[in-house]
């Protein structure tokens, strides 16, 4: 069911980016909305119900859905959008990094489904996992990043199979590139680069005919599963030619990639 009446959302990493923009458009269309962030100030918006919150803490993600049920009624659908990406590609294996990017980008979208489903009505509600392209490929550079999107993919997957019984939707959304403060530090090319603005209607429409999976823009839906489809030997011939990096030979030395822990 659309949702045509108003309801209540909250959405996490909702001050900036993605987030925001989805803020700003359910709240045009007369919904209540709730937002969170680790900080604060990068949000200068008195009309939002703003909470102070780090997703990987359980405690303090229910605690913020708590609150805010309790001033605007039963939530009806939760955004789990919160998500760090790698930083500059610099060719350093990071595995602090990789931790943090795992702890906010998997465990985080458990604490924020498990604070929706304690929230929700009896009747049910709408959880949306915002994953991304990066969850059907191994990209370069990325690991943890698309390790952790390609969970937050399956999550949503199965917990639409688990719950649909109880009336709870699943849906999981893979955006391409898009204009935000997580993608404005990149210093490679971005295809089909979106505004945040344009990127929200999409998700919007999406969420609202609860389809269970959305992969945008649709230039990158077809590139990323013809990606994701062709044998992986082809995949890595492509990407090690676009790196221009020669495939290794089997039984040959490869390169040890330097390791940083910091
Ligand atoms: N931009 C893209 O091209 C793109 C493409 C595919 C998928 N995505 C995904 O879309 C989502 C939003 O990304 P964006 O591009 O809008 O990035 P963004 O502008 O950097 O926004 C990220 C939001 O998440 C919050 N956040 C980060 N870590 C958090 C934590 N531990 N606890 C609570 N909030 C946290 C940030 O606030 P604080 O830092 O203050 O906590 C901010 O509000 C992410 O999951 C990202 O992976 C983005």
């Amino acid at each position: 069911m659309p949702h045509k009446d108003r309801v209540n959302v909250f959405i996490t990493g909702g001050t900036t980016g993605i987030g925001y923009s989805l803020a700003k458009l359910y709240q045009s269309k007369g919904h209540t909305v709730g937002v969170c962030g680790r900080d604060l100030s990068k949000i200068n918006d008195d009309s939002l119900d703003c909470y102070a919150v780090d997703v990987t803490s359980e405690e303090q993600i229910k605690e913020a859905v708590k609150k805010f049920c309790e001033k605007n009624g039963p939530l009806n659908v939760m955004i789990a959008n919160a998500g760090i990406a790698m930083g500059p590609k610099d060719g350093k294996v990071n595995f602090t990094l990789a931790r943090d990017v795992i702890k906010i980008n998997v465990l985080g979208v458990i604490n924020t489904f498990d604070a929706a489903m304690e929230n929700f009505p009896e009747s049910g509600g709408h959880l949306v996992g915002v994953a991304s392209v990066a969850a059907l490929v191994g990209l370069p550079g990325a690991g943890p990043y698309s390790a952790s999107k390609a969970a937050v993919l399956r999550l949503c997957e199965s917990y639409g199979l688990d719950w649909k019984r109880r009336g709870v939707d699943v849906t999981a959304i893979c955006p391409g590139f898009i204009d935000t403060p997580l993608t404005q530090k990149n210093d490679h090319k971005m295809p089909f680069l979106m505004s945040s603005e344009k990127a929200a209607g999409k998700m919007y429409a999406a969420i609202e005919k609860r389809m269970p999976l959305f992969v945008f823009p649709w230039q990158m839906n077809i590139l990323m599963r013809f990606a994701e489809k062709v044998p992986r030997w082809f995949y890595r011939l492509i990407v090690m030619k676009g790196m221009g990096l020669a495939m290794p030979k089997a039984g040959s030395d490869s390169k040890t990639p330097e390791i940083t822990n910091s």
